[in-house]
Protein backbone atom coordinates (compact mmCIF):
# COMPACT_ATOMS: atom_id res chain seq x y z
CA UNK A 1 0.00 0.00 0.00
CA UNK A 2 1.49 3.38 -0.77
CA UNK A 3 1.98 5.99 2.18
CA UNK A 4 -0.89 7.49 3.28
CA UNK A 5 -0.67 11.65 3.10
CA UNK A 6 -3.69 12.43 3.72
CA UNK A 7 -6.45 11.63 6.10
CA UNK A 8 -9.88 12.62 6.17
CA UNK A 9 -11.98 12.54 9.30
CA UNK A 10 -15.69 12.97 9.70
CA UNK A 11 -18.33 12.34 12.75
CA UNK A 12 -21.63 10.93 11.98
CA UNK A 13 -24.91 9.63 14.11
CA UNK A 14 -25.89 11.14 17.07
CA UNK A 15 -23.09 14.23 18.51
CA UNK A 16 -22.00 13.00 21.48
CA UNK A 17 -19.97 15.04 23.86
CA UNK A 18 -15.93 14.39 23.86
CA UNK A 19 -16.49 14.08 19.46
CA UNK A 20 -14.43 17.56 19.21
CA UNK A 21 -11.51 16.48 21.64
CA UNK A 22 -11.18 13.17 19.06
CA UNK A 23 -11.12 15.20 16.22
CA UNK A 24 -8.55 17.60 17.50
CA UNK A 25 -6.53 14.38 18.34
CA UNK A 26 -6.80 12.66 15.19
CA UNK A 27 -5.99 16.21 13.46
CA UNK A 28 -2.83 17.07 16.22
CA UNK A 29 -1.69 13.31 15.50
CA UNK A 30 -1.85 13.34 11.88
CA UNK A 31 0.48 16.77 11.68
CA UNK A 32 2.60 15.37 14.13
CA UNK A 33 3.47 12.59 11.83
CA UNK A 34 3.41 15.19 8.53
CA UNK A 35 0.14 13.62 7.47
CA UNK A 36 -2.25 16.42 5.74
CA UNK A 37 -5.88 16.13 7.02
CA UNK A 38 -8.95 16.88 5.81
CA UNK A 39 -12.32 17.73 7.55
CA UNK A 40 -15.21 16.36 6.04
CA UNK A 41 -18.60 17.97 7.12
CA UNK A 42 -21.70 16.02 8.40
CA UNK A 43 -20.54 12.80 8.01
CA UNK A 44 -21.28 10.72 5.43
CA UNK A 45 -23.50 13.54 3.40
CA UNK A 46 -20.30 15.23 2.83
CA UNK A 47 -18.65 12.89 0.89
CA UNK A 48 -20.89 13.03 -1.33
CA UNK A 49 -21.40 16.50 -1.55
CA UNK A 50 -17.64 17.25 -1.45
CA UNK A 51 -17.82 19.83 1.63
CA UNK A 52 -14.40 19.04 2.56
CA UNK A 53 -11.90 21.78 4.31
CA UNK A 54 -8.39 20.99 5.10
CA UNK A 55 -7.64 20.90 8.93
CA UNK A 56 -4.62 22.57 10.20
CA UNK A 57 -3.05 22.66 14.45
CA UNK A 58 -5.29 25.92 14.70
CA UNK A 59 -8.67 24.50 13.10
CA UNK A 60 -8.69 22.61 16.54
CA UNK A 61 -7.96 25.11 18.41
CA UNK A 62 -10.18 25.48 21.81
CA UNK A 63 -12.32 22.89 20.71
CA UNK A 64 -11.32 20.13 23.72
CA UNK A 65 -14.01 21.33 26.04
CA UNK A 66 -16.97 21.69 23.54
CA UNK A 67 -19.49 19.86 23.07
CA UNK A 68 -21.35 18.90 19.71
CA UNK A 69 -18.74 18.19 16.50
CA UNK A 70 -17.35 21.43 15.04
CA UNK A 71 -17.70 18.81 11.82
CA UNK A 72 -21.17 18.76 12.42
CA UNK A 73 -23.16 15.15 11.76
CA UNK A 74 -26.16 13.38 10.68
CA UNK A 75 -27.80 10.58 8.37
CA UNK A 76 -27.23 10.31 4.68
CA UNK A 77 -29.82 8.54 2.67
CA UNK A 78 -27.31 9.08 -0.90
CA UNK A 79 -24.81 7.33 1.21
CA UNK A 80 -26.76 3.88 1.20
CA UNK A 81 -27.20 3.66 -2.64
CA UNK A 82 -23.76 2.08 -4.48
CA UNK A 83 -24.58 5.19 -6.59
CA UNK A 84 -23.80 7.53 -3.89
CA UNK A 85 -21.10 5.87 -2.27
CA UNK A 86 -19.66 5.69 -5.91
CA UNK A 87 -19.82 9.92 -5.58
CA UNK A 88 -18.04 9.65 -2.16
CA UNK A 89 -15.12 7.52 -3.60
CA UNK A 90 -14.51 9.64 -7.05
CA UNK A 91 -14.54 12.94 -4.43
CA UNK A 92 -12.12 11.49 -2.24
CA UNK A 93 -9.59 10.67 -5.17
CA UNK A 94 -10.32 13.96 -6.46
CA UNK A 95 -8.99 15.32 -3.29
CA UNK A 96 -6.06 13.01 -2.62
CA UNK A 97 -7.88 11.36 0.43
CA UNK A 98 -6.18 8.03 0.83
CA UNK A 99 -7.65 7.05 4.53
CA UNK A 100 -10.38 8.04 6.63
CA UNK A 101 -10.95 8.24 10.66
CA UNK A 102 -15.21 7.95 11.20
CA UNK A 103 -16.39 8.76 14.65
CA UNK A 104 -19.75 7.31 15.44
CA UNK A 105 -21.87 4.53 16.77
CA UNK A 106 -23.21 1.75 14.91
CA UNK A 107 -24.27 2.86 11.71
CA UNK A 108 -21.33 4.64 11.23
CA UNK A 109 -19.43 1.68 11.47
CA UNK A 110 -21.61 -0.05 9.30
CA UNK A 111 -21.75 2.20 6.46
CA UNK A 112 -17.68 2.20 7.31
CA UNK A 113 -17.35 -1.14 6.47
CA UNK A 114 -18.92 -1.63 3.18
CA UNK A 115 -17.22 1.43 1.85
CA UNK A 116 -14.11 0.32 3.08
CA UNK A 117 -14.44 -2.84 1.71
CA UNK A 118 -16.48 -1.77 -1.58
CA UNK A 119 -13.49 0.29 -2.55
CA UNK A 120 -10.10 -0.48 -0.98
CA UNK A 121 -10.40 2.64 1.17
CA UNK A 122 -8.19 2.10 4.61
CA UNK A 123 -11.17 3.27 7.89
CA UNK A 124 -10.50 3.05 10.80
CA UNK A 125 -13.78 4.08 13.35
CA UNK A 126 -13.53 5.57 16.52
CA UNK A 127 -16.35 4.81 19.31
CA UNK A 128 -18.79 8.05 19.36
CA UNK A 129 -21.93 7.33 21.02
CA UNK A 130 -23.88 8.55 23.97
CA UNK A 131 -25.31 5.10 24.40
CA UNK A 132 -22.02 2.83 25.17
CA UNK A 133 -23.46 -0.19 23.29
CA UNK A 134 -20.63 -1.42 20.86
CA UNK A 135 -18.50 -4.33 21.42
CA UNK A 136 -14.96 -3.57 21.81
CA UNK A 137 -14.81 -0.98 24.27
CA UNK A 138 -15.43 -0.27 27.80
CA UNK A 139 -16.88 3.11 27.07
CA UNK A 140 -17.65 4.94 24.22
CA UNK A 141 -16.74 8.60 23.84
CA UNK A 142 -19.60 10.68 25.06
CA UNK A 143 -21.42 7.60 27.54
CA UNK A 144 -19.66 9.66 30.51
CA UNK A 145 -20.52 13.04 30.07
CA UNK A 146 -24.13 11.82 29.57
CA UNK A 147 -24.65 9.59 32.90
CA UNK A 148 -23.15 12.23 34.71
CA UNK A 149 -25.91 14.79 32.66
CA UNK A 150 -28.61 12.42 33.90
CA UNK A 151 -27.00 12.08 37.58
CA UNK A 152 -26.89 16.14 37.95
CA UNK A 153 -30.88 16.36 36.50
CA UNK A 154 -31.94 13.24 38.46
CA UNK A 155 -30.41 14.49 41.54
CA UNK A 156 -32.40 17.75 40.95
CA UNK A 157 -35.41 15.99 40.52
CA UNK A 158 -34.65 14.23 43.67
CA UNK A 159 -35.08 17.78 45.54
CA UNK A 160 -38.77 17.55 44.49
CA UNK A 161 -39.17 14.33 44.93
CA UNK A 162 -38.22 14.49 48.51
CA UNK A 163 -39.77 17.84 49.38
CA UNK A 164 -43.48 16.72 47.47
CA UNK A 165 -42.92 12.91 48.70
CA UNK A 166 -43.45 12.03 44.82
CA UNK A 167 -42.66 9.38 42.80
CA UNK A 168 -41.00 10.20 39.82
CA UNK A 169 -40.34 7.93 36.48
CA UNK A 170 -37.30 9.79 34.55
CA UNK A 171 -37.16 8.88 31.33
CA UNK A 172 -33.58 8.67 29.83
CA UNK A 173 -31.47 8.15 26.11
CA UNK A 174 -30.99 4.76 24.70
CA UNK A 175 -33.03 3.48 21.68
CA UNK A 176 -31.71 -0.15 22.10
CA UNK A 177 -29.80 0.21 24.62
CA UNK A 178 -30.19 0.27 28.76
CA UNK A 179 -26.55 1.51 29.33
CA UNK A 180 -26.94 4.71 30.00
CA UNK A 181 -30.27 4.12 32.47
CA UNK A 182 -28.28 1.13 34.44
CA UNK A 183 -25.01 3.58 35.08
CA UNK A 184 -26.94 6.59 36.30
CA UNK A 185 -29.82 4.41 37.58
CA UNK A 186 -26.96 3.15 40.59
CA UNK A 187 -25.22 6.61 40.29
CA UNK A 188 -28.62 7.99 41.43
CA UNK A 189 -29.83 5.30 43.82
CA UNK A 190 -32.84 4.82 41.81
CA UNK A 191 -35.80 2.47 43.24
CA UNK A 192 -35.80 0.35 39.87
CA UNK A 193 -34.42 0.56 36.63
CA UNK A 194 -35.79 -0.72 33.70
CA UNK A 195 -34.21 -1.42 30.58
CA UNK A 196 -34.82 -3.29 27.17
CA UNK A 197 -32.11 -5.72 28.00
CA UNK A 198 -34.47 -7.16 30.62
CA UNK A 199 -37.95 -7.63 29.74
CA UNK A 200 -39.72 -5.70 32.58
CA UNK A 201 -42.07 -7.70 35.07
CA UNK A 202 -45.00 -4.87 35.89
CA UNK A 203 -46.36 -7.05 38.82
CA UNK A 204 -42.24 -7.30 40.31
CA UNK A 205 -41.89 -3.21 39.82
CA UNK A 206 -45.32 -2.97 41.92
CA UNK A 207 -43.94 -5.61 44.31
CA UNK A 208 -40.65 -3.79 44.69
CA UNK A 209 -42.59 -0.47 45.45
CA UNK A 210 -45.05 -1.92 47.71
CA UNK A 211 -42.35 -3.54 49.56
CA UNK A 212 -39.39 -0.72 49.38
CA UNK A 213 -38.88 0.92 52.40
CA UNK A 214 -41.89 2.61 54.18
CA UNK A 215 -40.22 5.64 55.90
CA UNK A 216 -38.78 6.74 52.36
CA UNK A 217 -41.77 8.46 50.30
CA UNK A 218 -40.05 9.87 47.63
CA UNK A 219 -39.00 7.42 44.88
CA UNK A 220 -37.10 7.60 41.62
CA UNK A 221 -37.64 4.84 38.87
CA UNK A 222 -35.40 5.12 35.41
CA UNK A 223 -36.84 3.97 32.44
CA UNK A 224 -34.88 3.87 29.03
CA UNK A 225 -35.83 5.08 25.88
CA UNK A 226 -35.69 1.38 24.64
CA UNK A 227 -37.85 0.00 27.30
CA UNK A 228 -40.69 -2.52 25.77
CA UNK A 229 -43.81 -0.74 27.89
CA UNK A 230 -42.36 3.29 28.04
CA UNK A 231 -41.95 5.86 30.64
CA UNK A 232 -45.04 6.87 29.34
CA UNK A 233 -47.32 4.02 30.05
CA UNK A 234 -45.60 2.73 32.94
CA UNK A 235 -46.46 6.34 34.62
CA UNK A 236 -50.04 5.59 33.96
CA UNK A 237 -49.79 2.01 35.27
CA UNK A 238 -48.46 3.13 38.32
CA UNK A 239 -51.41 5.84 38.71
CA UNK A 240 -53.43 3.37 38.89
CA UNK A 241 -52.05 0.81 41.12
CA UNK A 242 -51.22 3.30 43.51
CA UNK A 243 -53.49 5.98 43.64
CA UNK A 244 -52.43 7.39 46.54
CA UNK A 245 -48.78 7.82 45.06
CA UNK A 246 -48.07 11.30 43.72
CA UNK A 247 -46.52 10.66 40.70
CA UNK A 248 -44.65 12.60 37.76
CA UNK A 249 -42.86 11.60 34.34
CA UNK A 250 -39.91 13.57 33.39
CA UNK A 251 -38.16 12.61 30.24
CA UNK A 252 -34.85 14.13 29.87
CA UNK A 253 -34.21 13.95 26.31
CA UNK A 254 -31.67 16.07 24.43
CA UNK A 255 -29.63 17.66 27.00
CA UNK A 256 -27.97 13.83 27.62
CA UNK A 257 -26.20 14.49 24.29
CA UNK A 258 -24.99 18.41 24.77
CA UNK A 259 -22.69 19.71 27.15
CA UNK A 260 -19.13 19.95 27.99
CA UNK A 261 -16.95 16.74 27.78
CA UNK A 262 -16.27 15.10 31.21
CA UNK A 263 -12.77 14.96 31.73
CA UNK A 264 -12.80 11.05 31.34
CA UNK A 265 -14.51 11.55 28.15
CA UNK A 266 -11.73 13.59 26.68
CA UNK A 267 -9.03 12.01 28.10
CA UNK A 268 -10.85 9.08 26.15
CA UNK A 269 -11.01 10.47 22.87
CA UNK A 270 -7.52 12.24 22.83
CA UNK A 271 -6.25 8.47 23.39
CA UNK A 272 -8.71 6.96 20.90
CA UNK A 273 -7.36 10.08 18.18
CA UNK A 274 -4.10 8.86 18.48
CA UNK A 275 -4.90 5.18 18.14
CA UNK A 276 -6.82 5.62 15.32
CA UNK A 277 -4.19 7.07 12.94
CA UNK A 278 -1.46 5.55 13.97
CA UNK A 279 -3.49 2.12 13.07
CA UNK A 280 -3.80 3.59 9.81
CA UNK A 281 0.02 4.51 9.68
CA UNK A 282 0.29 0.69 10.47
CA UNK A 283 -1.95 -0.48 7.33
CA UNK A 284 -4.86 -1.25 9.78
CA UNK A 285 -8.31 -0.98 8.22
CA UNK A 286 -12.14 -1.75 8.49
CA UNK A 287 -11.38 -1.99 12.41
CA UNK A 288 -12.62 0.10 15.15
CA UNK A 289 -10.26 1.48 17.98
CA UNK A 290 -11.38 0.98 21.91
CA UNK A 291 -10.19 0.81 25.01
CA UNK A 292 -10.63 -2.39 27.31
CA UNK A 293 -9.23 -2.75 30.70
CA UNK A 294 -6.86 0.89 29.76
CA UNK A 295 -5.60 -1.07 26.88
CA UNK A 296 -5.95 0.22 23.24
CA UNK A 297 -7.70 -2.53 20.98
CA UNK A 298 -8.48 -2.49 17.72
CA UNK A 299 -11.85 -4.77 16.74
CA UNK A 300 -13.34 -5.90 13.32
CA UNK A 301 -16.10 -3.32 12.24
CA UNK A 302 -17.86 -6.42 11.49
CA UNK A 303 -17.91 -7.33 15.40
CA UNK A 304 -17.87 -4.35 17.12
CA UNK A 305 -21.45 -3.61 15.32
CA UNK A 306 -22.77 -7.33 14.65
CA UNK A 307 -22.86 -8.04 18.63
CA UNK A 308 -24.31 -4.71 21.16
CA UNK A 309 -22.59 -4.18 24.26
CA UNK A 310 -24.94 -6.12 26.97
CA UNK A 311 -26.13 -4.85 30.09
CA UNK A 312 -23.88 -6.31 32.73
CA UNK A 313 -25.89 -8.72 35.31
CA UNK A 314 -23.68 -8.00 37.61
CA UNK A 315 -25.18 -4.09 37.86
CA UNK A 316 -28.33 -5.53 37.62
CA UNK A 317 -28.01 -7.62 41.03
CA UNK A 318 -26.63 -4.29 42.87
CA UNK A 319 -29.60 -2.61 42.07
CA UNK A 320 -31.28 -5.03 43.34
CA UNK A 321 -29.76 -4.79 46.81
CA UNK A 322 -29.42 -1.84 47.23
CA UNK A 323 -33.10 -0.09 45.76
O1 LIG B 1 -27.75 6.97 19.66
C1 LIG B 1 -27.76 8.10 20.47
C2 LIG B 1 -29.17 8.52 20.75
O2 LIG B 1 -29.11 9.67 21.57
C3 LIG B 1 -30.08 7.47 21.35
O3 LIG B 1 -29.87 7.26 22.72
C4 LIG B 1 -31.43 8.05 21.03
O4 LIG B 1 -32.41 7.08 21.00
C5 LIG B 1 -31.20 8.62 19.65
O5 LIG B 1 -29.83 8.92 19.56
C6 LIG B 1 -32.01 9.83 19.35
O6 LIG B 1 -31.73 10.24 18.04
P1 LIG B 1 -32.28 11.58 17.40
O7 LIG B 1 -31.50 12.72 17.96
O8 LIG B 1 -32.02 11.39 15.95
O9 LIG B 1 -33.72 11.68 17.75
Amino acid sequence: MDKIKNIGVFTSGGDAPGMNAAIRSVVRTALHYDIQVTGIMKGFEGLITSDFMPMNSKSVANIIQRGGTILKTGKSDAFLTKEGRQIAYDNLVRNNIDALVAIGGEGTFKGANIFSKEFNVPIIGMPGTIDNDLIGTDFTIGYDTATNTVINAVDKIRDTAESHDRLFIVEVMGRDSGLIALRSGIGVGAEAILIPESKTDIDVLFNTLSSGRKDKASKIIIVAEGEEIGGFEIAELIKEKFPNYDTRLSILGHIQRGGRPSCMDRVLASRLGVAAVEALLNGKKCMMVGLMNQNVVYTPFDNAIKHLAEADPNLLKIVRILS
